[in-house]
């Protein structure tokens, strides 16, 4: 079973991933990740974030297994992770590298903007996460804060949406609903309401 989730960032798309590998007894692949791992590599090296050749020398080299959340999570990485995203060829690796992640059995929980629409089309299941930018960005100060990072409301805002805009607007791959994926808002629910409506949108959706 391939379970597909895409969505914008801080929609809980990432939360819900992973709860819902753990309940399927499924793998999961947070594909952001992969982005961020190069960005980051980018970012550790001074060099352009444009500098192609480079990024695909990077991703041929990334170990799924050994990118670390912690680190890759920081706001700055992101931001630069959605511009590397913007290149094709780079792509093109991560998506082979995610691909062969996704068709090892038992199955597997990929996470992201492009699952549904390129990486795994054929998936039994496709959500797509949302939520209004407001929402998403009082959770994602409250995160940052509880981390004991500063953040104000009104620049995360503004980030998440300029964020939005680059994600949804580029060329390659843009973060899309796939036709035959189950939309799910979760403006108004807290992360326990949507990890239900998740469950049973993905048993309905199994036994029909
Ligand atoms: O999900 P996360 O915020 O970690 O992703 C960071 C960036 O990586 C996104 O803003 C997007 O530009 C890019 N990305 C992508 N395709 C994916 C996953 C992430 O383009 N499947």
């Amino acid at each position: 079973m391939i379970i597909a989730i895409d969505g914008p960032a801080a929609s809980g798309k990432g939360t819900l991933a992973r709860r819902i590998a753990e309940t399927y007894e499924l793998r999961h692949l947070d594909t952001g990740l992969t982005y961020r791992a190069v960005a980051a590599a980018l970012l550790a090296q001074g060099l352009p974030l444009g500098d192609e050749k480079i990024a695909i020398e990077i991703a041929r080299n990334l170990d799924l297994a050994k990118m670390d959340k912690a680190v890759l999570s920081a706001h700055e990485v992101g931001e630069a992770a959605s511009r590397v995203a913007v290149l094709g060829a780079l792509r093109e690796e991560l998506v082979r590298l995610q691909k062969d992640f996704a068709q090892t059995p038992p199955g597997a929980v990929l996470d992201g903007r492009d699952i549904g629409t390129v990486v795994c089309p054929d998936a039994s299941v496709k959500l797509f996460i949302t939520a209004s930018p407001e929402a998403r960005a009082r959770r994602r100060t409250a995160e940052m804060v509880s981390k004991g990072q500063e953040a104000e409301f009104s620049s995360v805002l503004d980030d998440l949406k300029r964020r939005d805009a680059r994600d949804s607007e580029r060329t390659v791959a843009p973060m899309k609903q796939a036709a035959d994926a189950h939309l799910l808002d979760t403006t108004e629910m807290d992360i326990e309401t949507a990890f239900q409506a998740a469950v049973d949108i993905i048993e309905t959706a199994r036994k029909s």
